[in-house]
């Protein structure tokens, strides 16, 4: 049966993007049903989008016609999943007080349907006590929340607040929908929102779990313009996140400076040195499994220095002392927080797998993912991985690190809830 979303786009600069959300939904063959909010208009036709979606597009409440033909409580059920994408600090504080002043608002104050808001806004305006506190009770509400993207944004600002890619909100919307559902809908009256969401959360393998993931590399200041880093992509960090989000984890992804959007359902913390990240990772804890992909600088500089480091004339090179950085996955390992399954990886150019079992014992984990990065492992597509374990070596083909990622995660779901085979 074809599945259905009802789309509530509101006004921001981002609701361009939202016909290319409605074309990447078409494609994958999800029939939508589109509301805009009067500011909405300002940035969207309904004209484009009523040839993009083939159904009529919805805007005034008091449009005498529409409401004889269907009526504002039918509109809000008659969807699979009712996503509000971009959603503005204004709905968003709308939806947590329940005020229902318009067509957009009033369809989400009566569904019974499961929603998904996707929010899109300046960066002061994410941070905002206010807006903060709104989305604090509508988490509690059960309503899904995508985290949005860091970056350049519209207004000229830099930060937290970008919408996420249409992309990423299409998987987060068709894996919502694949989730099974709780009753039929159309006979309950009324479905407890928090009821559904924790429904939705116990058809995943990873359910409950609190999974706590690094990537990317971290920087170290020599001085204001130069760092020490290790080469990493953050690729595969990223989709480890993103897979164990789809298994229905908390999923809080510790990432270093890398060019990677958010994946759906994920919570990001961006951090910059190792010392940052290791203490964003204790912040983390307690967590049930944690896997440390993050490519950490062994090295950081004694004193960065306050101002660019210049050359002296002498040719001699500038002083550079360095100290080592805290052993992130060590620390874990040996700690008194030490998650229930520790995965380490280790990036290797030779002796991969002599190396790897080393690691095992040193770091305390409980496997250690082993790849070589003598080709272009680092920043590609494809990783050929070893998985060492007290138990042995399982080496895997050459995979995307999509495959990798998934494949690793319902290992990591079997060993937390081993099935007799
Ligand atoms: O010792 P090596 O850097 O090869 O170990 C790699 C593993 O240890 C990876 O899982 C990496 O994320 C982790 N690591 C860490 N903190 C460091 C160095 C490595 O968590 N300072």
């Amino acid at each position: 049966m074809t599945q259905r979303v009802l789309l509530i786009i509101s006004g921001g600069i981002a609701a361009y993007k939202s016909l290319e959300l409605v074309r990447l939904l078409r494609k994958r063959g999800i029939a939508v049903r589109a509301v805009l909010t009067q500011s909405a208009t300002q940035f969207v036709t309904p004209l484009s989008l009523g040839v993009l979606t083939e159904d009529h597009v919805y805007g005034d409440m008091f449009d005498l016609k529409e409401e004889r033909e269907i009526g504002h409580i039918q509109l809000s059920r008659q969807a699979d999943l009712v996503v509000v994408a971009p959603a503005t600090a204004n709905i968003l504080a709308k939806m947590a007080g329940g005020i229902a002043d318009d067509l957009a608002t009033t369809l989400l104050l009566a569904t019974d349907k499961p929603v998904l808001a996707v929010p899109a806004m300046n960066v002061r305006m994410w941070h905002h006590a206010a807006t903060q506190r709104n989305l604090a009770q509508l988490r509690a509400d059960g309503i899904r929340i995508m985290e949005p993207d860091d970056g350049a944004m519209a207004c000229g600002e830099f930060g937290k607040g970008r919408l996420p890619e249409p992309e990423a909100i299409a998987a987060e919307i068709e894996r919502l929908l694949a989730l099974p559902k709780v009753a039929d809908p159309l006979e309950q009256f009324v479905i407890n929102h928090r009821d559904f969401a924790t429904a939705l959360e116990a058809s995943g393998a990873l359910a409950g779990k609190h999974v706590l993931i690094t990537a990317g590399p971290t920087h170290e200041p020599i001085d204001p313009v130069r760092y020490i880093a290790n080469r990493s992509s953050g690729k595969q960090g990223f989709a480890i996140a993103a897979a164990a989000a789809r298994a229905g984890a908390r999923v809080t992804l510790v990432a270093g400076p890398v060019n990677q959007p958010t994946p759906a359902g994920v919570d990001r913390v961006d951090v910059q040195t190792a010392r940052e990240m290791m203490a964003a990772v204790e912040a983390a804890l307690p967590a049930d499994v944690a896997i440390m992909v993050a490519a950490v600088a062994d090295w950081r500089t004694a004193d960065a220095a306050d101002q660019k480091l210049k050359k002296d004339g002498s040719g001699r090179p500038a002083p550079l002392t360095l100290v080592e950085n805290p052993d992130i996955l060590a620390t874990l390992g040996h700690g008194a927080q030490r998650p229930a399954l520790l995965i380490g990886f280790a990036a290797e150019t030779q002796k991969i797998a002599e190396h790897a079992q080393a690691k095992l014992a040193r770091k305390g984990a409980d496997w250690i993912v082993a790849n070589d990065v003598s080709g272009n492992a680092m920043g590609g597509d494809d990783n050929a991985i070893q998985i060492v374990t007290a138990q042995g070596i399982e080496s895997w083909p050459s995979l995307p690190k999509g495959e990798v990622a998934q494949k690793l995660i319902e290992k990591v779901a079997h060993a937390l809830s081993p099935v007799a085979d």
